[in-house]
């Protein structure tokens, strides 16, 4: 599997079977990319219903015609504007062309901001996705949680955690999910877009080899790939 970090919250997954994306936030100021460059989506994840989460998803789902997969609020705003859409919920499982998504618990908001209007986008999540005999889990946006005690058996090949803090874990928090989780490796997001989620993922890279544990700290930076 091949995965694209565009900074924020916002990655690509190129796995055998489809391309998926989960949170194409575009205009996050970090990445160079544009709805043009995510031509051979198939799927979109939405973790919640924050404008810097949803970002260009119509624009991707008008070019592509890409499912998007979420909670079943926000996919009923979707497909109500006519989008392809998969509805689930927080503990539910599908099925998609490249493998699983397992929907997980977020501790966050999820309201939709229309027209300077907030509407109710449910509960927020993060996504277990399992596709090239990988599990990836994207935790979201959410605060440190006894819900990722459940994540630990599942081994894990690769857990992406928030660190920005203000409005998730920050470091602090998101070493402790580490501990909790026990991923073969982990990645941070959400960090430096806003002044108020400043982070240093080197800070996070140090503290997480203090647990001793063995877990590689990956860190990409914006539009950068890995191969997993
Ligand atoms: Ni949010
Ligand atoms: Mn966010």
């Amino acid at each position: 599997m091949k995965i694209t970090y565009f900074g924020h919250a916002a990655f690509k997954f190129v796995t055998n079977q489809a391309t998926l994306i989960i949170d194409p936030f575009l205009n996050n100021g970090l990445t160079g990319k544009k709805v043009e460059d995510l031509l051979d989506t198939e799927y979109i994840l939405l973790t919640h219903g924050h404008a810097d989460h949803i970002g260009s998803t119509p624009e991707i789902a008008d070019k592509t015609g890409a499912t998007i997969v979420a909670n079943a609020e926000i996919a009923t705003y979707f497909s109500g504007m006519g989008y392809k859409t998969h509805s689930m919920h927080i503990g539910g499982k599908a099925h998609f062309k490249f493998g699983n998504v397992k929907m997980t618990p977020a501790l966050h908001g999820s309201s939709i901001l229309i027209d300077g209007k907030l509407a109710e986008g449910g509960n927020p999540c993060g996504f277990l996705v399992m596709a090239d005999g990988l599990k990836i889990y994207h935790a979201g946006d959410t605060g440190l949680s006894m819900e990722m005690h459940l994540l630990e058996e599942y081994e894990i090949d690769l857990a992406i955690l928030p660190i920005g803090g203000n409005f998730t874990m920050d470091i602090e928090d998101a070493v402790k999910a580490v501990k909790i989780i026990k991923p073969k490796r982990v990645m941070p997001m959400h960090y430096d877009t806003f002044p108020v989620i400043q982070a240093n993922p080197e800070y996070f890279k140090k503290q997480v080899e203090l647990l001793g544990l063995d877990v590689e700290v990956v860190l990409l930076s914006t539009d950068q790939s890995m191969e997993l």
